[in-house]
């Protein structure tokens, strides 16, 4: 039995993969050997979604084949648009994704759903997420669903279905650029969550059901939704750094900074400050950019922490028209090809993810009568 305790397993090698490297000193991060600034760059979420699937770049024709089989998904089954329509308008679009995914996994073929075959389950849930979040989003501030367009591709056509209009070339690259940028992340806290559930021979939806959970916490997934409160919480950009002491001071954390792996700056950070200010300067708008860079300035100083990926996320989203309270679902509309090649990978060299507890708690008491028991 082993005595130390890694508290968050930090360090601690899981598994072998081959999806997805960090290197957190260097603050560099590389999707099946290609470098995310590259990917970034040049690549759609499409061929990076082939990518960790398959483990390869895909060519012309292997793209426009995983084009034309992920858009007829998009559509949801009536099924599920009713279920979504009996939720309360009161669900956090997170509970009704999880719910969404978990009621899904009952209308489709069961050959989905495990084994290798469930690279079908991975673009089902890869397509259909967006519409999903879309419908919910809109059911519950009384609009209508909108209807699917195939002709778009999956960025544009989340922008759309987010936002409820069509975005413009600079706006579609960006949300491309963000899902990218989300795609994968090795052992993230919602990717071991699926990979555990894949570990214990459960089927895909139920490893993505698990992801979801556990992206919905503020230390995962919701921080850049806490960053947007904080540059709305003052009037102009001279209050930002007493607004941040003031939290410093509470010894409160400031959302989008610190990582568990990155010592450096996150590179995907450095991408979406960029994209952050180009989105400002075509909106007329660098209001955010101009207060993250104050608060990066400030927090640097105070506490030597450098930005993580949701630092400049909340405020792209927001210069793309995106409500708060959709971030962490798009967030699983990206991360979905990563928890998904995941699994995948698990179920190819299995073995039930189990570790062991250093007990702490008492041993060897007696049994007391429940009648003899005080309290
Ligand atoms: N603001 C203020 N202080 C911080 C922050 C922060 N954002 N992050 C870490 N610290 C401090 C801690 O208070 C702690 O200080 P102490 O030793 O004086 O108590 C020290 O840095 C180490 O913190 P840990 O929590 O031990 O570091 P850990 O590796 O567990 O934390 C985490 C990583 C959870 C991301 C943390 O940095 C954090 O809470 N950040 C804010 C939330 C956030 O931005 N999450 C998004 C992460 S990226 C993603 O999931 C997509």
């Amino acid at each position: 039995m082993p005595e130390e305790v890694q508290k968050g397993l930090e360090d601690v090698v899981a598994l072998s993969s081959r999806i997805t490297f960090i290197d957190g000193k260097e603050g560099r991060l590389v999707y099946e050997g290609y470098d995310i600034r590259e990917l970034a760059e040049h690549s759609t979420f499409e061929e990076v979604a082939y990518l960790l699937w398959y483990g390869r770049l895909p060519t012309t024709t292997q793209l426009e084949d995983l084009r034309g089989r992920l858009r007829p998904l998009r559509t949801l089954p009536e099924e599920l648009r009713a279920l979504l329509d009996r939720l309360p308008a009161t669900a956090s679009p997170m509970d009704a994704l999880r719910t969404a995914v978990s009621a899904l996994a009952t209308l489709e073929p069961g050959e989905t759903r495990t084994g290798a075959s469930s690279i079908g389950g991975a673009l089902r849930l890869t397509a259909a997420l967006p519409t999903i979040i879309s419908e919910q989003h809109r059911r519950r501030q009384g609009l209508a669903p909108l209807p699917v367009r195939p002709e778009l591709d999956h960025a544009a056509h989340t922008l759309y279905q987010l936002t409820g209009r069509e975005g413009t070339p600079l706006e579609n690259r960006a949300l491309d650029v963000a899902l990218i940028l989300h795609a994968d992340h090795e052992l993230n806290a919602s990717t071991f969550a699926a990979r555990v559930t894949a570990s214990t021979l459960s089927d895909l939806y139920s490893a993505v059901t698990s992801a979801i959970g556990t992206l919905k916490g503020p230390l995962h997934g919701g921080a850049n939704e806490r960053v947007m409160e904080l540059l709305r919480s003052v009037a102009n950009d001279e209050e930002i750094e007493a607004a941040v002491q003031q939290r410093l001071a509470r010894h409160e954390r400031i959302m989008g900074f610190g990582h568990r792996v990155y010592k450096v700056e996150d590179p995907r950070a450095t991408i979406l400050r960029d994209w952050s200010r180009r989105l400002g300067e075509a909106a007329g708008n660098l209001t955010w950019y101009r207060r993250l860079r104050r608060v990066e300035e400030v927090v640097h100083r105070e506490k030597g922490l450098y930005p993580n990926v949701d630092l400049y996320s909340g405020s792209v989203y927001t210069l793309l028209g995106i409500p708060d309270d959709l971030f962490t679902p798009l967030f699983a509309v990206s991360r979905v090809a990563g928890w998904t090649a995941h699994v995948l990978e698990e179920y190819e060299d299995l073995r039930l993810i189990r570790p062991v507890a250093q007990y702490i708690g008492p041993n060897h008491l007696t049994y007391v009568p429940i009648e003899q028991r005080t309290a």
